[in-house]
């Protein structure tokens, strides 16, 4: 077969400048296809546990629990989804919630929460580091100090300053700080 080769040649010389200027597809990142493994485990532990029997994805609505009509969030939100750290302090230390009690060990606490913050993590929105003067302590975001003053995004608890990403931050905080103080 001798006298392919030219053929191949020229076939390769017509294909490869094309294949090198494909760009990769931008299809919507499927989230799925990201998950690690403790969030797949996560995902298993909110099916079992019917978490979505009332946390619909993508849709914060009103719902009747108990006999009484309250409000449900969005856990794939991007304020809750990014924090792993708020779901497990709701899940653990969050005393007055409509939410009716559900019995997780710590180590599916862990699980289920990673599963919740790597849905949407990404989507968190960073601030440039030179900016940066402080981190949020729920959220784990950079934070200026000086702008969390302006937005009134900072709190103090037991003599310590703390500033927040954004309200939200600031709200689960002050709901349950002691799972997010520093201790000096
Ligand atoms: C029977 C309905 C129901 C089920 C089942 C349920 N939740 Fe909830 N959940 C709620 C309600 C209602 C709230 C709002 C409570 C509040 O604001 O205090 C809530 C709040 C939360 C919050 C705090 C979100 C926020 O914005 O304050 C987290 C985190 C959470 N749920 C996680 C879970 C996980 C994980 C599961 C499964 C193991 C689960 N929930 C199952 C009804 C439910």
């Amino acid at each position: 077969m001798k006298n392919s080769l030219p053929v191949i040649l020229i076939l390769l010389i017509f294909l490869l400048p094309n294949t090198a200027c494909q760009k990769p597809a931008t299809e919507k990142k499927d989230v799925k296809a990201v998950l690690s493994e403790n969030a797949l485990q996560g995902k298993l532990i909110f099916e079992k546990n019917k978490c979505s029997r009332c946390h619909i994805k993508g849709e914060e609505h009103m719902q009747v629990i108990e006999g009484r009509e309250v409000l449900v969030p969005d856990l794939t939100n991007p304020f809750i989804a990014g924090d792993s750290l708020f779901v497990r302090a709701h899940l653990r230390f969050v005393e007055e919630t409509d939410m009716p009690p559900i019995k997780l060990t710590d180590k599916e606490i862990q699980l289920v929460s990673t599963y919740v913050a790597e849905l949407h993590a990404s989507l968190q929105p960073a601030i440039p580091a030179s900016e940066a003067d402080a981190v949020c302590p729920v959220c784990g975001a950079l934070v200026s100090s000086r702008q969390a003053k302006e937005k009134d995004n900072w709190f103090e608890y037991l003599g310590m300053t703390y500033y927040f990403e954004c309200s939200a931050c600031k709200d689960v905080f002050i709901r349950a700080p002691e799972a997010y103080k520093t201790t000096p």
